[in-house]
């Protein structure tokens, strides 16, 4: 049977994470896979879960299932971090995934069902792996502009043109902050002409939101889904645990739904629910319980916002400190959107044989179209590096 299956294409992000792993060079700079790392180029193990960690081990008494939702105290936790405590909940529901992935994938499923002639339409860039993860799921998908490249911000009214053309019922995905691969995000007046257009047209918002906190704080980087959820009856959210709780390995996510009525609401996660059973059956607990508990516990919780805005201040400073130095390199301001975009990723303005050979010749490695991710600039020592990619630039 399997004689005729050909070997797929790698992905490119986790095949550069593996090349990075084995290249033996000292001095390599790792600016590919978006892994927050420390001044050491670690990914620590956050405070606030550690502590977690220890009471769960000490206090848990059984490994039995959980449930195909996962665990509620959890997914309510979920609810008001991207919500606020005092937003109304009744029309919105949470479940537990492995991972933003998972919420990403269980949505595209559930979408795909709910209007399967929809189109799906996804910025240009996006993060790779939306576009056969949507695939998979069925959809059709079609690409709006998002990005100048020349001007290095968001194309706003090329991204409204497109979006004009979508046709009611048709499914928008959209970076709720950090957009990666560009680091550019609309503003809160963007958001709310984006909100008009998706009311006007009946346009449905399916919301990647695997940053929050990275790019200028908990509570500012959910104002564009906000802004959404007060005008729009329906939306769904696929929100992750992998970056501000630093849980990557542990597979801990939620899919968020917005229906138009609290009886809608149920219907559509009982749907969620039956492609969870027959895919995954549960999502895993660890990652999410201790998340439950960091969430829940005031201590621990205060912990933990203090180190996601010390990360999140370190790549503010890392951002300006690099764009400095690729001025004074470069002896042009042509860098300087570098310390205005947010998050984890920006995009340097490199063809795939420049980053070729920025990996080749100096162990340099970034995604193939000159995606860095900015926690992996080296803190203080900036210069060689913004004077290797000067070089390959002239
Ligand atoms: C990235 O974009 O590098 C991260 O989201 C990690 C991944 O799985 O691709």
């Amino acid at each position: 049977m399997f004689e005729h299956i050909p070997a797929s294409e790698p992905d490119a992000i986790l095949a550069l994470m593996q090349q990075f792993r084995t290249d033996q060079r000292e001095g390599k700079v790792d600016l590919g896979v978006g892994v927050y790392k420390d001044g050491h180029g670690q990914t620590p193990v956050l405070r606030a879960i550690k502590k977690a960690e220890q009471q769960l081990h000490a206090r848990q008494d059984s490994k039995t299932y959980v449930s195909p939702t996962g665990d509620a105290e959890f997914c309510t936790a979920m609810l008001d971090l991207v919500f606020g405590k005092s937003a109304d909940k009744s029309t919105l529901r949470a479940m537990q995934t492995p991972g933003g992935s998972g919420a990403l994938r269980v949505l595209s499923d559930l979408l795909s069902a709910a209007n399967p002639d929809a189109r799906t339409w996804v910025s240009d860039p996006t993060w790779p792996n939306h576009l056969p993860m949507l695939r998979n799921a069925g959809h059709n998908i079609v690409e709006y502009p998002y990005y100048d490249s020349k001007a290095n911000r968001v194309d706003f009214d090329a991204m409204m043109g497109s979006l004009e053309q979508a046709e009611k019922g048709d499914i928008v995905l959209l970076h709720g902050c950090c957009h990666n691969p560009t680091g550019a995000d609309l503003d809160a007046s963007q958001w709310a002409s984006v909100a008009e257009l998706f009311s006007k047209r009946g346009l449905f918002p399916f919301i990647d939101l695997a940053y929050q906190g990275f790019a200028r704080g908990l509570e500012e980087d959910v104002e564009g889904v906000r802004i959404l959820a007060d005008k729009l009856p329906e939306l769904a959210i696929a929100t992750s645990c992998s970056k501000n709780l630093a849980l990557y390995r542990e597979r801990a996510g939620a899919a968020i739904l917005q229906a138009g009525s609290s009886i809608q609401a149920d219907n559509t996660l009982s749907k969620a629910v039956s492609f969870v059973r027959s895919n995954y059956s549960m999502p895993p607990d660890h990652g999410a319980a201790m998340t439950r508990m960091v969430l829940l516990d005031d201590t621990l919780r205060a912990d933990w916002s203090e180190e996601l805005e010390s990360m999140r201040m370190r790549m503010v400073r890392l951002r300006a400190e690099f764009a400095d130095a690729l001025r004074k390199r470069s002896n042009s301001d042509q860098f300087d959107y570098i310390a205005e975009q947010h998050g984890m990723f920006s995009r340097l303005p490199l063809s795939t044989a420049q980053v070729d050979q920025l990996r080749e010749e100096h162990g340099i490695y970034m995604v193939g179209d000159g995606r860095i991710n900015v926690a992996g600039l080296p803190e203080g020592n900036m210069d060689e590096l913004a004077a290797q990619i000067v070089a390959v630039l002239d």
